[in-house]
């Protein structure tokens, strides 16, 4: 499965300023092509933080889309995601999974969330359990639409789109295939939060490093497209 982390930062990589403000960094060509991106990916995951801090919709929303709309997914160990979410919300009527290490709450699988309870590290999903459990429940849902079609060898995409910390985990597994970073002229300085969260480095060789493949200018903003080196 290909996992692409997209980043919408200041200049100095920040995603929000300390307050949790972030809408919008970038400005709206460059919004408008994450829609895009959203819709070559089968599911969009985020970390609890920023589905309670910005209450996204995470869907596909360009002129004329008829595809099917990629599965919505929150990083969530002890399940806090509102039910007065959007995503929540919505969840009859667009596919939404909670990735959780404890048992299916009630209240959320009553809203109509599917939740999946996957192997932890350190009280979190363990973000290559969560990457299987979403390509169980994808598997399951072609198999639903394609009966009798075997669903190995369909090309699966996952799109994460932050926070720092649901990034960091990614790419501190190595998990992360492509970035997708658009760039907006502005700074937001040393308080504002961290396009990429903590993680332990031991030395420069271990970091994580990308070949950039494309750079587009949207607008003011700076689009830098990157695979793995
Ligand atoms: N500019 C942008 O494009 C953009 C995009 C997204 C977000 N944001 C901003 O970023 C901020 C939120 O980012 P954040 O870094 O604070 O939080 P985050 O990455 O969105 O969410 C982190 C939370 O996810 C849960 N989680 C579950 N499994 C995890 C795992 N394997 N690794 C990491 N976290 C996991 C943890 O909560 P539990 O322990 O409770 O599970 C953790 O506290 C908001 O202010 C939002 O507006 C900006």
């Amino acid at each position: 499965m290909g996992v692409t982390l997209k980043l919408a930062t200041s200049l100095d990589g920040r995603i929000a300023t300390a307050s949790g403000e972030s809408r919008w960094i970038t400005g709206p060509k460059a919004r408008e092509e994450v829609h895009r991106l959203r819709a070559m990916h089968q599911a969009i995951v985020v970390g609890v933080e920023t589905a309670i801090a910005d209450d996204p919709e995470l869907t596909v929303r360009l002129p004329g889309f008829v595809g099917l709309q990629p599965v919505r997914v929150v990083l969530d160990s002890r399940q806090r995601l509102p039910l007065t979410s959007k995503l929540v919300r919505e969840a009859g009527r667009l596919p939404t999974v909670v990735i959780t290490v404890r048992n299916p709450n009630k209240r959320l699988t009553d809203a109509g969330v599917t939740v999946l309870r996957v192997a932890e590290s350190d009280g979190r999903p363990e973000p290559k359990a969560a990457l299987e459990a979403i390509q169980g429940y994808l598997g399951q849902r072609l198999a639903e639409r394609f009966p009798g079609v075997p669903s190995e060898g369909v090309e699966m995409n996952v799109m994460i789109e932050g926070g720092g910390q649901v990034a960091a985990s990614f790419l501190s597994a190595g998990l992360v295939d492509a970035l997708e970073w658009f760039r907006a002229p502005i700074i937001l300085g040393d308080e504002g939060r961290p396009a990429i969260g903590a993680f332990v480095l031991k030395e420069l060789a271990a970091a994580p490093r990308f070949q950039r493949l494309a750079v587009e200018t949207l607008g003011d903003d700076l689009w830098e497209r990157y695979g793995k080196a």
